[in-house]
């Protein structure tokens, strides 16, 4: 196949981008690890922008023993590479790398105990005292989710819910919302006995993702591609989240979770959402996420049915990824020596509305697999008329465009075009766009995105709970059926690029996953 490198020009038309108002994060769950990897980092990235507020402050609530100088250590560990660490000639640069360090306090104590509560309140009042400005509050959970509700509770208690006097409150919740429909609707209702839906923001880290997000300017900042959108243009779409990695040292959170848990009620309904949902009025929060919920609103129930499944599954057996040999699913520290917890699935999935209408989505994520990609692919429906029959050619490959999301980001579009010198020589080209080459840097980490957002109220890229419901809604009757089952799923060696039962649930109609690794 061709490759063609066209020369893009970028002319770069209109940009918003705000700067935080004046505001902190108090984050529950500081000492691990979602805190150093993800938030500390990406709030360095947001400072070293200057979208922060000077006064800004970040205060760690943890059952770990430490004092203000211990947590500033560990957020100077993580953030080496954005803030480097002095040197002889950028005393500029270590000056700064300390007014962000300088920002970050710590509390210890028990989550159940409402002396944390009223230690985070005196901290707040002295902060606020210090500054003699009035923050506005985000408290951040990120803990295990079995913890959400007496944080929650113990927030509401001591009245540190309560937006008042221009100072407003929000509360980030973490991924899973909930295990199934029940414990959803559950921990809602001890969210909302103390916080109003405008001020939860729930995270699905896909939707901070640039080339997630792209998805909606590509739809509806250009008119030529909407026209072909639809049952009439589009033979199927695929979306796929491949990972090489295995699950790492999260083996207690994944064994009770599963991929349909971890990956589709969220990550992978959320892409769905963008790539198939109407035109949304505006682009504010409430009309995109008015139309996600009505696309949800349109799936149709799985079928479980044997022999027409619209869902299969498997676990990763041992294998081999990059030529190391990596051990099964089973073998991973704390995980169930019998576990039937999947660690892939395969969906086929329709929407019943007029634009969709029979026109398969196949959906996929697993772990372990032979290549890490995710991307949306767009796959049209061929010529309808194959004039070229006559010469000899007696098919010819569907246009295809694929929304590239991660690791290499763009839009690849494959057509079909003749070779110069044969009368006819017919051949696919593939023509890419590619954000770094455009743009230079990576794009930024998607908790950029999603913490500054979270300052700025805006809520367009946060999970609202009736599509939290329905997401739930529509995977708890599959839930339900499996635990019934109690069956071992079908094994895949690590390192598979995919397995008979996963090729067999888009083979039955007729096509073929594309490749994940090359
Ligand atoms: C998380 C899942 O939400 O997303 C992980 O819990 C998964 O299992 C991760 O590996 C994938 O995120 P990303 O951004 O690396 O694609």
């Amino acid at each position: 196949m061709q490759r063609i490198r066209p020369s893009i020009a970028y002319e770069q038309m209109f940009c918003v981008e705000s700067s935080a108002p004046q505001c902190g994060l108090v984050v529950f769950g500081a000492s691990g690890d979602l805190t150093k990897r993800k938030l500390i980092p990406a709030l360095a990235n947001l400072f070293k922008r200057e979208l922060l507020p000077a006064d800004f402050f970040f205060l760690g609530c943890g059952r770990k023993e430490l004092n203000d100088n211990d947590f500033r250590k560990i957020a100077a560990d993580a953030v080496t590479d954005i803030l480097p660490a002095a040197t002889r000639l950028s005393s500029s640069k270590s000056e700064k790398r300390a007014d962000f360090l300088n920002n970050f306090h710590y509390i210890k104590g028990d989550y159940g105990s409402k002396n944390l509560y009223s230690d985070i309140e005196k901290r707040l009042f002295e902060l606020d005292k210090k500054t003699g400005k009035n923050f506005g509050r985000i408290f951040y959970l990120a803990l295990p989710p079995l913890l959400y509700p007496d944080v929650i509770k113990n927030l509401g208690l001591a009245g540190l819910n309560k937006s008042e006097n221009g100072k407003f409150v929000r509360l980030v919740v973490e991924k899973p919302f909930g295990r199934d429909l029940q414990s959803a609707l559950e921990l809602n209702d001890s969210l909302s006995r103390w916080f109003t839906e405008e001020q939860v923001y729930r995270i699905d880290h896909y939707l901070g993702k640039e080339t997630v997000q792209n998805i909606l300017m590509f739809r509806f900042a250009n008119s030529i591609f909407e026209p072909v959108w639809s049952r009439d243009y589009i033979d199927h779409i695929q979306i796929t989240i491949a990972e090489s990695i295995g699950i790492e040292t999260r083996g207690g959170y994944y064994d009770k979770s599963g991929a349909l848990r971890d990956m589709f009620v969220n990550h992978m309904l959320s892409m769905l959402s963008l790539v198939a949902m109407e035109p949304p009025a505006s682009f504010a929060a409430e009309p995109i996420r008015d139309e996600k919920v009505k696309l949800l609103r349109s799936i149709r129930p799985f079928s479980l049915a044997p022999g027409s499944e619209d869902i299969i599954r498997g676990q990763y057996a041992a294998g081999s990824i990059d030529g190391n040999q990596v051990p099964a699913y089973r073998q991973e520290a704390d995980v169930e020596k019998n576990s039937k917890t999947e660690t892939y699935i395969a969906i086929r999935l329709f929407v019943d509305n007029w634009r969709w209408r029979d026109v398969p989505f196949y959906l996929r994520t697993g772990k372990r697999l032979a290549g890490r990609v995710t991307e949306v692919a767009v796959v049209f429906k061929k010529v309808p008329h194959l004039m070229f029959a006559s010469a000899g050619i007696e098919q010819l490959p569907a246009n295809v465009l694929v929304l590239k999301i991660q690791p290499q980001e763009g839009i690849s579009l494959f057509f079909e075009a003749k070779r110069p010198g044969p009368k006819l020589c017919i051949g696919t080209l593939q023509m890419d766009f590619n954000y770094a080459e455009i743009f230079g840097d990576q794009p930024p980490e998607a908790y950029q995105r999603l913490l500054l957002d979270c300052m700025l109220g805006d809520q367009t890229l946060f999970t609202r709970i009736d599509d939290v419901k329905l997401a739930w809604q529509l995977i708890d009757n599959v839930l339900a059926t499996w635990r019934q089952q109690d069956m071992e799923p079908p094994f895949y060696p690590a390192g598979s690029e995919s397995f008979p039962q996963a090729d067999a649930l888009i083979q039955k109609d007729g096509r073929n996953w594309r490749k994940i690794s090359y």
